[in-house]
């Protein structure tokens, strides 16, 4: 049977080792969050971020909007941010409101600033391996996981299964750049057991749950779990059939308590060295 990667552990090691390095600085990092959406998912979430900032003596200014905030208001207050010496870290929780144009939002951060790397310098950077502002939360815990339980990725066959820009596409990346050979499947691609099969490490970020079935796992592959969907019962679940595909695999990350908690961990080091950066 699997080991199970402890996400929630790594995290607060993270956290801590943060923490400290705060306790020796001057001045306080800030991050600003931007809540443009009704979607409960985001909520839980922005509420983690603050809860987890506030533990590590991160500020957070978070800005809530209900439906009629306009884009051109939201562009002025992305301009104001940019321009406020005082804020290191600009965070922009999507999905945002559908009148809102999430591109145009997200081009006009500074790069400098921008906390997720979604800007397209920052993304370009990452396409490149030229050093990145930041890179992308999950897609960077994700790899520091895998860093801490010593799975080596050159030559290794990763799937990462979802083309998302916030997980899928990025991690891909940054896993090509750190040698491994990567094949980005998504809701098109045909025949994905097969190719699943073929997986040393098997990522999945879809939201669909139990997709990835045992039968999709090579014998002690190493499987990284991304997806979060909650059910009726209100219970969290991800898109891995965790009590049969732990029979199969080597190592398995499970829902909650995996991935969830290094992305929170590397919003904080993002948003630390961000901070470093402009200070
Ligand atoms: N929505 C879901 N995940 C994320 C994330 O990592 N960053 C932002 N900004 N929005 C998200």
């Amino acid at each position: 049977m699997a080991d199970i990667i402890d996400g929630k552990r790594v995290a607060d090691n993270i956290c801590k080792k943060l923490k400290e390095k705060l306790k020796h600085e001057s001045s306080t990092p800030t991050l600003a969050v931007i809540l443009a959406n009704n979607n409960s998912a985001s909520k839980i979430y922005v509420s983690a971020k603050e809860k987890k900032s506030s533990q590590i003596g991160i500020k957070t200014c978070i800005y809530r909007f209900d439906s009629s905030i306009t884009q051109g208001n939201l562009i002025k207050l992305i301009h104001e941010l940019n321009a406020d010496d005082s804020v290191n870290g600009i965070l922009v929780q999507l999905p945002l409101y559908k009148h809102l144009n999430q591109n145009e939002i997200l081009n006009i951060i500074d790069p400098k600033k921008d906390v997720d790397g979604f800007h397209p310098i920052n993304t370009g950077r990452l396409c490149s391996n030229l050093n990145p502002y930041a890179i992308p939360c999950t897609p960077k815990g994700i790899l520091k996981l895998l860093n801490e339980y010593g799975i080596k990725l050159q030559g290794k066959n990763v799937v990462v299964v979802g083309r998302s820009n916030i997980v899928g596409k990025p991690l891909a990346l940054l896993l090509t750049n750190h040698d491994a050979t990567v094949t980005l499947a998504h809701s098109k691609t045909k025949d994905l057991k097969k190719i699943t099969k073929n997986a040393d490490i098997l990522i999945s970020a879809t939201g669909h749950p139990k997709l990835i079935t045992a039968d999709m796992v090579k014998k002690g592959a190493v499987v990284i779990d991304v997806g979060i969907t909650r059910q009726l019962d209100k219970k969290l679940v991800g898109d891995v059939d965790f009590e049969k595909v732990k029979n199969q695999a080597s190592l398995i990350t499970p829902v909650p308590g995996g991935v969830g908690p290094m992305t929170i961990a590397c919003l904080m080091e993002n948003t630390y060295e961000l901070f470093k950066l402009q200070n």
